[in-house]
């Protein structure tokens, strides 16, 4: 079995987490709502990723909603001393399985103690808020909501998800932030200044969608580099992200024991800088 300890480690918030993680949204059934088909294999992949070392794991109540949390749980409770479950607050489900802004203060409370009961925690070490609001909304107002819950000590520490260098800067004057989760990969990279600017304040950048999310990576680009390397094109996309950036914490997902095995694997992928240079290059190559 692999280890990720080749990746490194961030801090994030109090705790040093190792930089290749596990993000649990494709736990969940089809469409990230309901059961898994096979929850046994959900439990197992949950397991074999601490059994490898890592210690961030990336969730929300609601995918599934609740059964990712539940499988969480179910798989490694009582939680190792050393792992950080971070999840993410400000959206909800409909019945027909529609993403839906969550935002007020009732509904962002409501949602942390969803997530405290689903993860039988007392305290959530780090809870993101997901704006849903647009890039132009102030989050001001929910943001205030859950630093209320802070200080109420459900909540150790806050973070930012889907948001723009603007409204990070807003949030920065009403609390604290640890971290920043923005959609990020080799192929789509919005967000290139805000990453160096984000390394200078020590803030982890935690990139969604770090294998292209719902339309995996494909690129000749991508598939030749990782010939050439003796690496698969995805094991390829998040070594060339551990290479962007020390700060940067990766949350790559999967259901499957054998993707989990070559993502993590990917810790031990060493880059050099020339294929580095020509996966930079990507961007205007390929869409995500
Ligand atoms: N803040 C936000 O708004 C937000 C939004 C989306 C996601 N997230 C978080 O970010 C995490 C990562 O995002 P994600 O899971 O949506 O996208 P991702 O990590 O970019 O990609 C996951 C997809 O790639 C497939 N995959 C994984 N490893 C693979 C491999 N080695 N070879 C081929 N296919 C592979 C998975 O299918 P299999 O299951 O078949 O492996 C799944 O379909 C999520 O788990 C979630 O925690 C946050």
């Amino acid at each position: 079995m692999s280890s990720v300890e080749p990746a490194g480690a961030f801090r994030l918030g109090d705790r040093l987490v190792r930089r290749l993680g596990y993000g649990a949204m494709r736990l969940s059934g089809p469409g990230i709502f309901g059961p898994p088909s096979d929850p046994k294999t959900a439990v197992a992949v949950l397991r074999e990723a601490v059994s490898s070392g890592v210690n961030h794991i990336d969730t929300s109540d609601y995918y599934g909603p609740h059964i990712t949390n539940q499988l969480i749980r179910e798989a490694l409770h009582p939680y190792p001393d050393d792992l950080v479950i971070v999840t993410k607050i400000g959206a909800r489900r409909g019945e027909d399985a529609s993403w839906l802004a969550a935002s007020s203060p009732a509904e962002l409370k409501q949602a942390v103690h969803d997530n405290l009961r689903n993860l039988s925690l007392d305290v959530v070490d780090v809870v993101n808020l997901r704006n849903m609001l647009g890039t132009e909304a102030s989050i001001e107002p929910p943001l205030t909501a859950l630093a209320d819950l802070q200080r109420q000590g459900l909540v150790r520490h806050i973070g930012l998800s889907n948001v723009t260098p603007a409204q990070i800067a807003e949030g920065r004057r009403i609390c604290k932030i640890v971290c920043v989760q923005n959609q990020y990969n080799v192929a789509y990279r919005h967000d290139d200044a805000l990453i160096d600017c984000l390394a200078g304040d020590r803030i982890a950048y935690v990139p969604f969608f770090p294998l292209g999310g719902f339309t995996p990576l494909q690129s000749s680009t991508l598939s030749d580099v990782a010939d050439s390397l003796g690496a698969t094109p995805m094991q390829v996309a998040l070594a060339w992200l551990l290479r962007r950036a020390p700060h940067i914490l990766l949350i790559p997902g999967t259901s499957s024991l054998a993707h989990l095995r070559e993502n993590l694997a990917a810790a031990e992928l060493n880059v050099p800088d020339e294929v580095r240079h020509r996966l930079d290059g990507l961007t205007s190559q390929v869409a995500s």
